[in-house]
């Protein structure tokens, strides 16, 4: 088994557990987050500082490294770990999301999705055997199934549909899916209907992944709806292997995640809000690009550790961004990704001491969540 899970510890009061990933490419601590490096890069940042942020296990997108440099390019450099000399674990997602994403650039059938390119408008198709293909070319540690994200708001009608071509294209995804050095996930559906959420779980569980995800969430949905929808799928899911919730990174909902019994999440959302002048802080989101912080010589949080708070304020800061200067996005990035790493890390250590519920109460109280 390339892949697998030892359950370490649960929690008394809630869902939580602490547990060890096992990966080829070694075994990473959960609950944990992974930064996104959709084109094979953390944006802006260097592996080594990927590392020194905390980030220990990292996700890219088959769907951009398809179309571009191509799946057959990073195979001929010796696949994606020494393409981008990053040597810890890697995810790839399967490009179902990214290319229903698309909207009226795709066309959906049972054999699998036509669309074009985001980048020449060339056509191409995406099978549950296409993504196989694309993911071992890549030779990531973790590959996912190939699924159908439904949007929201969406019909029960679609959502049911939508969730059974799901569980058809895992069991394809399956038995495409040969190897000894990747492990593939199956990712649950089923929109905002407990029953649907159940149904997928159940079916999936069938098949028998080493590891969950949960999708279709954070895709529009209030956060209360999601949470229900996690405590409808994560009851479904067997309790010795990893469950990862797609596309989830907020501070809030990373916490509440956990506390709800998922292991592993992904997000865009610290480096792209970096990336536009907003950084997190105990108090919330903090948008540095406004004018308020223009004589503010105190670090974008007095109680962060990264290398952006003990070196440069946020009057600093203001003034690269504004000024155009990458420096000033790379500084952002670096205190973002800190600040859910290290998060991460206060959340396991909760864990460890039996005090989880006390630290999200805690955490939430003074987290201002948008
Ligand atoms: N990323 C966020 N949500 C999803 C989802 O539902 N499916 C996939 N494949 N990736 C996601
Ligand atoms: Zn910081």
């Amino acid at each position: 088994m390339p892949v697998s899970f030892t359950l370490v510890r649960k929690d008394s009061a809630c869902s939580a557990r602490l547990g060890l990933l096992h990966t080829p490419h070694g075994t990473v601590e959960t609950p944990i987050f992974m930064p996104v490096g959709t084109q094979a890069t953390v944006k802006t940042m260097t592996p080594e500082e990927v590392r020194d942020v905390g980030g220990r296990l990292i996700l890219s997108n088959t769907y951009h490294l398809y179309l571009r440099p191509g799946h057959e390019l990073v195979r001929e450099a010796g696949g994606l770990h020494r393409f981008m000399n990053w040597s810890g674990p890697i995810l790839t997602d399967s490009g179902g999301f990214q290319v229903f994403s698309l909207g009226p650039l795709r066309r959906v059938s049972e054999e699998g999705v036509t669309f074009r390119s985001h980048i020449d408008g060339s056509e191409h198709f995406f099978s549950p055997e296409k993504a196989m293909e694309v993911q071992l070319a890549l030779g990531s540690d973790i590959a996912m199934a190939f699924d159908e994200c439904a949007p929201y708001p969406c019909s029960r009608e679609y959502a049911l549909e939508a969730l059974e071509r799901t569980t058809r294209w895992a069991r394809r995804s399956a038995a495409a899916h040969q190897s000894e050095t990747q492990g593939l996930f199956g990712i649950v559906q089923g929109g905002t209907f407990p029953d649907l959420r159940e149904k997928s779980a159940r079916e999936l569980v069938e098949l028998d992944f080493p590891g969950y995800a949960i999708g279709g969430l954070s895709v529009g949905e209030p956060k209360q709806i999601m949470y229900e929808m996690l405590d409808h799928t994560v009851e479904f899911l067997p309790e010795d292997k990893p469950r990862y919730l797609m596309g989830v990174g907020s501070p809030d909902c990373l916490v509440e995640g956990v506390v709800r019994g998922i292991d592993m999440f992904d997000c865009v959302l610290p480096t792209r809000i970096a990336r536009n002048g907003s950084v997190f802080t105990r108090q919330g989101k903090l948008v540095v690009r406004n004018a308020e912080y223009a004589r503010d010589f105190s670090p974008l949080d007095p109680t962060c550790d990264c290398y952006t708070c003990r070196n440069y304020s946020r009057a600093y800061i203001r003034h690269l961004i504004k000024a155009g200067e990458v420096l000033g996005i790379r500084l952002t990035t670096i205190h973002n990704l800190r600040f859910v790493l290290n998060l991460m890390e206060e959340i396991k250590e909760a864990l460890r001491q039996g005090e989880i519920m006390e630290f999200r109460d805690r955490f939430l109280s003074t987290y201002q969540a948008v």
